[in-house]
């Protein structure tokens, strides 16, 4: 019998929180390659935030997925066969192919990645996008000097551990904010940062003007809502805010109205939206540096890792909600 290729397809666009419904699983013939293609075996899936947005009828910085379709999604993985004169058969690749086992590519969406860094996954993570969307957006975008103080949002999540740890390599005050004492406990004790505040206590408010007594210089913002308007309260002039996520949003039917915009005009701060996909000759730097950090150890990581490609939809449900500690991988070998 053919081996078979299991998919999640996207079966409905949720309205408001996702539901496990709204993905259909289904097995597939894997297909013949073709001249100029490559077949991958997929052994890691990543699971991100923005692909909630990927699940939506709009406008937006990239194509939707339409309904029926493979999610869309980044995976690392070997060139089981090749036809394709840049790629050979046991070649370590990442690739926007999506929620899938197996995969055909041309290779215009995949990268050979470095097999000094293991395990595979990291490729996915902090020597991945997020690893790089971390980089760009603290070092290009908020600029960070020695001495100033930077906080971060979903500050033990992919992005906003190495956003937290670079900060420290560049000699500042860093102060994270994450959802609970575990996390809290994990951004101070593991990742080295001065003091985290946890969003899902009563007084975390008051708790982040105590832990930024000089103001806050940089606020790398993951996550919107209330956090941004309590960080503009404690914005210095001259603040810069490199705005890569509002994750509180993405499910809200609602959206928050943001109280303390004044303050962008009374404080100069510089607020500047990016996409890590804008950037990429500079992709090549941040990997090299984050690849070096992580094997020194001066850049620490976590995933949360689901076994099997079924239980994608559950595990990226729980990572919107925040139940991921760490990079959410899917296992699929
Ligand atoms: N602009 C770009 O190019 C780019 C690229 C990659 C990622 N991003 C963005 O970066 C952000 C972080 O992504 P990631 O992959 O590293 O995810 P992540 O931080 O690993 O996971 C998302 C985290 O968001 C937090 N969260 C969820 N709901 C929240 C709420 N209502 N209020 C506060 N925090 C909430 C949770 O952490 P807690 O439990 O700590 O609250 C959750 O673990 C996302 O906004 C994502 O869209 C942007």
């Amino acid at each position: 019998m053919a081996a078979m290729n299991k998919q999640v397809l996207l079966a409905s666009r949720p309205a408001g929180w996702v539901k496990e419904s709204d993905f259909r699983i289904v097995d597939t013939p894997i297909p013949a390659l073709g001249d100029g293609q490559v077949l991958l075996r997929n052994h890691f899936l990543s699971l991100d935030p923005y692909m909630r947005g990927r699940m939506n009828d709009v406008r937006s910085y990239a194509a939707k997925v339409e309904i029926g379709d493979v999610m869309t999604g980044e995976t690392v993985g070997e060139v089981m066969e090749s036809r394709n004169a840049k790629y050979k058969k046991g070649d370590a690749v990442a690739g926007r192919v999506g929620w899938q086992q197996y995969a055909l590519s041309d290779g215009s969406d995949l990268r050979k990645i470095d097999p000094s860094v293991t395990p595979l996954s990291l490729h996915l993570g902090v020597v991945g996008m997020p690893g790089v969307t971390a980089w760009i957006g603290l070092l290009d975008i908020g600029q960070p000097k020695p001495g100033e103080t930077v906080v971060v949002s979903a500050a033990s999540g992919a992005v906003g551990s190495a956003v937290g740890q670079i900060a420290k390599i560049r000699g500042c005050r860093t102060i994270g904010i994450a959802g609970g004492k575990e996390k809290c406990d994990y951004v101070v004790n593991e990742l080295g940062l001065d003091a985290c505040i946890d969003h899902r206590s009563g007084e975390w408010a008051k708790a982040l003007a105590e832990a930024t007594p000089k103001g806050i210089d940089v606020y790398f913002e993951n996550v919107g809502g209330p956090i941004l308007d309590a960080v503009l309260t404690r914005c210095n002039p001259f603040a810069r805010i490199p705005v890569c996520g509002l994750v509180s949003q993405y499910n809200a039917t609602e959206r928050y109205g943001v109280q303390n915009f004044m303050t962008v005009i009374g404080m100069r701060v510089k607020l500047q939206g990016f996409m890590v996909s804008d950037h990429m000759g500079r992709w090549g730097e941040a990997l090299r540096q984050l690849g070096q950090w992580v094997r020194e150890g001066k850049i620490k990581y976590r995933e949360s890792v689901t076994q099997g490609l079924e239980n994608a939809p559950r595990a990226f449900i729980g990572l919107l909600k925040g139940e991921n500690f760490g990079k959410q991988i899917v296992k699929l070998t």
